[in-house]
């Protein structure tokens, strides 16, 4: 289902500025308020945003309490500041007008809100120039029950030409205080989700991607920020936000002379200065936030609910269980060898077998990674009856069957290179330069947009059995250059991803639920913008178990459970057993050779299977607690708890084995019922291999979140999975 599909107008309701006492509109979720003031002189401002008051009539007295220097400009705390008037702070929009004038200045026109349902409300406050005729409308979108704010902007003017958008926010959040921290994300290639934590000092900080096309690589545009003191699991105030893009995005963290901060996040305008014109609609992709007095757990948790209940692609579905060949064959493979893993699929009892990469080209075949992306024809000498044999093979094993594609990619040595070189992405005059071997298609050119639309089209014509994809996105963008745009190269960012965007909701509009994976080389595209269309992501190449834990645990403050695609494959030393318990944290799989297999592990294998079916919706649609940290502890521990507080499952593991390490302590449970009694079972145990568990009474909630439960963690048992049930109550 899309976005816009959730917008029911079932209520309209236009506010004019009168009704809202004293100039105050107040925007409320069940335990936040986002408070917005309109100044005498018409600018916008932000007044609050943080805990909701008990008397909401005490709004309007905030400004008393705040005795910090006169700001000049009064115009610090605006809710959307424009540059060129008053302004000299970060902007969040910025303008050449037709006639050349660089100066903005918005003014308060009016407010309305409109019930989209019962539980979300949109405000749209339009704010205009009082010179030119500009304006932006400022959006938001509040989820009243999960504490989430989406903000975006609209832009649009009439005046005599076109006016040049240098900078155009989504959503801007002005916070009062002295300190604030930062907890932000970098990464590479392997190495996704690497958080670090820094006291935010004054002047701007900006987070940012210019790589176009697996823009995540270096860095996500997902933060936190936390007032007063560092962040930390359960308590403390936090502000979690995010862009729901996939293009290069800016986030801008200012702090002024005054000590507050500005928090400012929208599409990267780096080379992205836009030709608007006159009554043309820009309209910015919403920055995603939440805030909890109840330290990042609570966040996360607020921004998971948001995302199953209203963003992701079937986010109360399922999900499949899989077996993908990447790890296990490479681009080498044949028809015998996939039959061969087709059977595997069955005998481990999963869902779906997904061919990997390799299966395509026919005048330059698809060996390794130097050629063929482009040429989506399957390869006559490896698979000579075609995709459709190997579906018809699947159906026979009682299996489904999905393909990876790179459909927004090039390979120079390819026949659609040969053929339309005028669609890819690289300088007329300049040496190609490539990332993996490869170059993106120029997705602004409608003709490259419908070739995509059809690629993928035609497969699901061609082959109804196509059960899944696998979208994969390798290269970064460079050379920028869209011969299509001709001298309008600075719309090229944003007219690849209105290109991305309108062929993946053509896709989804002829096939609303087939389940596809978002991958870019591993986490190179992570973000709510894609995810609106897709059902799972593929959080990184590095399946060291290790790693994993560790990649997974960050990834789990913005994405849920459900959407993480985790395959159990050869990478890392651990045993079977780890790496299955680490792969269950989310959408199983694997991705290993099952005859390499001995048969205690083939049999645990396939009993993990089963185990994970009887505990997948407690992960996928339960709260997910974070009791111990990997990057402070020898032990590592999550738990997911359904919403009723009556089913948990917990995962511990050993992420430190220096002599000695272990569960020494109790680890403190979460999220359960202080009056139940519970039952606590270890499952996924190794064939053979018994539990060192004492056989207990039934435990109290109260005592599990008190004292906490010792899953005896230790080098002989570095993985353990408890499985929680409520068995009565006091
Ligand atoms: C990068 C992906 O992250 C891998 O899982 C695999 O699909 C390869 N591409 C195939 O080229």
């Amino acid at each position: 289902m899309t976005r816009n599909s959730f917008i029911v107008l079932t209520l309209f309701l236009s506010i004019s500025l009168q009704a809202f006492s004293q100039k105050i509109i107040p925007v409320f979720t069940q335990h936040t308020a986002l408070v917005f003031h309109v100044a005498p002189d018409s600018t916008l401002n932000i007044l609050y945003f943080g805990t909701k008051l008990a008397d909401s009539s005490e709004y309007s007295d905030l400004g008393n309490a705040y005795r910090q220097p006169d700001d000049y400009s009064k115009m610090l705390a605006a809710a959307y500041p424009s540059s060129g008037s008053r302004s000299l702070n970060e902007p969040a929009i910025s303008v050449t007008h037709a006639d050349g004038n660089n100066s903005l200045d918005l003014k308060f026109i009016s407010a309305k809100t409109q019930q989209l349902d019962a539980n979300v409300t949109l405000l749209t406050i339009l704010l205009k120039d009082p010179v030119y005729d500009f304006q932006t409308e400022l959006f938001y979108k509040i989820h009243f029950a999960e504490d989430v704010i989406e903000q975006w902007s609209s832009i649009q003017h009439n005046e005599k030409g076109k006016v040049t958008l240098h900078k155009y926010a989504s959503g801007n959040l002005y916070l009062k205080g002295d300190r604030f921290y930062l907890r932000q994300y970098h990464g590479n290639k392997v190495r996704e989700m690497q958080p670090e934590e820094t006291l935010l000092t004054h002047g701007i900080k900006t987070l940012d991607t210019k790589l176009g096309t697996r823009a995540n690589m270096f860095m996500p545009s997902c933060f936190m920020i936390s007032p007063g003191k560092p962040s930390s699991e359960d308590d403390g105030e936090v502000i979690l936000g995010m862009l729901a893009y996939s293009g290069n995005f800016r986030v801008d963290l200012e702090v002024d002379q005054n000590d507050n901060l500005r928090i400012m996040s929208g599409i990267n305008n780096y080379a992205s200065a836009y030709q608007l014109k006159a009554r043309e609609k820009f309209e910015t992709p919403p920055f995603v936030f939440t805030f909890s007095d109840k330290g990042r757990g609570q966040a996360s948790r607020q921004i998971h609910r948001w995302a199953r209940n209203y963003q992701l692609l079937d986010g109360k579905g399922s999900r499949l269980t899989l077996l993908n060949n990447w790890e296990a064959t490479l681009f080498n493979f044949n028809e015998p060898k996939l039959a061969a893993l087709l059977h595997d699929t069955k005998r481990l009892g999963v869902d779906l077998f997904l061919l990997d990469d390799g299966w395509f080209g026919q005048k330059y075949p698809r060996d390794d990674d130097r050629s063929s992306l482009g040429d989506w024809q399957a390869n006559k000498e490896k698979l000579p009856h075609g995709i459709g044999w190997l579906i018809k093979q699947a159906a026979d094993e009682q299996v489904k069957f999905g393909l990876w594609i790179e459909p927004e990619m090039v390979s120079p040595k390819s026949e659609l290179y040969e053929q339309h070189a005028d669609w890819v992405v690289k300088q007329p005059l300049r040496k190609e330069h490539y990332y993996r071997n490869q170059l993106v298609l120029d997705l602004a050119n409608p003709s490259v947009q419908d070739f995509v639309f059809r690629t993928i089209d035609s497969l699901f014509i061609k082959h109804p059995g196509l059960a899944y994809l696998k979208w994969d996105c390798n290269s970064i963008i460079y050379n920028a250059y869209s011969s299509f745009l001709k001298e309008q190269q600075n719309h090229f960012y944003i007219e690849y991803y209105r290109g991305l965007y309108s062929v993946l909701k053509k896709i989804r509009t002829k096939y609303p639920l087939v389940p596809m994976m978002l991958c870019s080389g591993g986490g190179g595209r992570v973000d709510y913008g894609a995810l609106q269309y897709f059902t799972e992501y593929w959080p990184s190449d590095n399946t060291d178990p290790l790693e994993r834990i560790f990649i997974q645990w960050e990834y789990s403050y913005f994405y849920p459970a459900l959407t993480s695609a985790n395959h159990v494959t050869g990478w890392g030393k651990q045993s079977l057993k780890f790496k299955t318990d680490v792969a269950m944290m989310g959408k199983f799989g694997f991705d290993i050779v099952l005859h390499e297999l001995n048969e205690n592990e083939l049999r645990f294998a396939q009993a993990s299977v089963k185990t994970f079916d009887s505990i997948k919706y407690v992960i996928w649609q339960g709260d997910q607690y974070r009791l111990s940290d990997p990057q402070k502890n020898d032990v590592a521990s999550i738990m997911y708890v359904d919403t009723t507080g009556r089913s948990a499952v917990m995962f511990s593991y050993l992420v430190n084995d220096r002599y000695g390490a272990g569960s020494q302590l109790p680890i403190k449970l979460k999220g359960l019922k202080p009056d139940s009694y519970y039952s606590v079972k270890e499952i996924n145990l190794y064939p053979g291999k018994s539990g060192t568990l004492p056989e207990t009474k039934l435990l109290s909630g109260d005592l599990l979140m008190k004292v906490g439960f010792n899953p005896d963690v230790k080098s002989t048992r570095p993985s353990v999975v408890l499985r929680i049930e409520e068995v009565s109550r006091r």
